[in-house]
């Protein structure tokens, strides 16, 4: 199959975590793979093994390394079919201990950097009818203590994504986002005490963190021709979590 005929994804974030579980079930999808990612390290350890993958070391916040990453993808593998934009840092705080630069910190990856990777890959999208998926979080789907930033991060990529849907639906884009519950990387741990860990597997209905793999499963479905009907949607993959609520754990049976 020649280079511009097999189907492209990117990646951001694709050095560890649940991008890097993505890009490989994107690879045994048949697709080559464009992993993004800030840690040069990481990244460099991640994609050697791998086949049909393109490394490109960038900060998805800032505007000008956007720019030259997109311009590499498309110079080196010719099209891009599929956008997922999973790059993500969690900084857990009061709001009267978040400073600005904390939640500027949050913002500029979470959100600015969604709003940057997807304008900059428009056009090839546009070229493909591709897609795009975005990860926000069950943090972005109701309130709760200390995601002041984190949380308003991620409630802002559910709406972008619909904003995104509605604009680029013309063109046959499709965009949709996918809410994680907690999932054992490195960036739930640095921030889930052994409390916070024990009450998750309370309140989550199917009692357990989830996997990388099971948030890239929804994750390439929704970038796939079998959900070729689907855009706008926010879907949370987390056990039950979000449709359940924390309930009254003397109601319980
Ligand atoms: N793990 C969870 O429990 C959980 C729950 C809900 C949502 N999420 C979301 O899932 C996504 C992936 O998280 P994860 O748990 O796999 O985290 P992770 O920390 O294991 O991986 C995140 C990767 O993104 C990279 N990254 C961070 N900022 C970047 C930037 N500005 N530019 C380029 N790369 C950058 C990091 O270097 C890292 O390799 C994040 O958006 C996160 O908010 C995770």
């Amino acid at each position: 199959m020649g280079v511009t005929m097999q189907k492209t994804a990117i990646v951001t974030g694709a050095a560890r975590g649940i991008g890097l579980a993505t890009t490989r079930l994107f690879l045994d999808e048949g697709r080559r793979v464009a992993m993004i990612d800030r840690d040069a390290q990481a990244l460099q350890e991640a994609a050697e093994g791998l086949e049909n993958v393109l490394p490109v070391l960038c900060d998805v916040s800032r505007p000008d390394q956007v720019e030259v990453m997109v311009a590499e993808v498309l110079a080196k593998l010719g099209r891009i079919d599929a956008l997922v934009n999973n790059a993500g840092v969690a900084d857990f705080g009061p709001i009267d201990q978040t400073d600005f630069q904390r939640w500027r910190t949050v913002m500029e990856t979470n959100l600015d950097g969604v709003f940057l990777c997807s304008q900059a890959c428009a056009p090839a999208l546009k070229e493909t009818r591709g897609t795009i998926v975005n990860i926000a979080s069950i943090s972005g789907l109701r309130a709760s203590t200390l995601r002041v930033a984190y949380g308003t991060s991620k409630a802002g990529v559910m709406h972008l994504t619909q904003q995104q849907a509605a604009e680029w639906g013309e063109w046959g884009v499709r965009a949709n986002c996918v809410c994680p519950g907690p999932v054992a990387t490195k960036l739930a741990m640095a921030v889930h005490t052994q409390d916070i860990i024990d009450a998750y597997h309370d309140a989550i209905p199917l009692n357990r963190y989830g996997s990388e793999e099971e948030i890239g499963n929804v994750i390439v479905f929704l970038s796939s021709d079998k959900a070729s009907f689907v855009t706008g949607q926010v879907i949370a993959v987390d056990g039950g979590f979000e449709s359940t609520g924390i309930g009254l754990p003397s109601l319980r049976v």
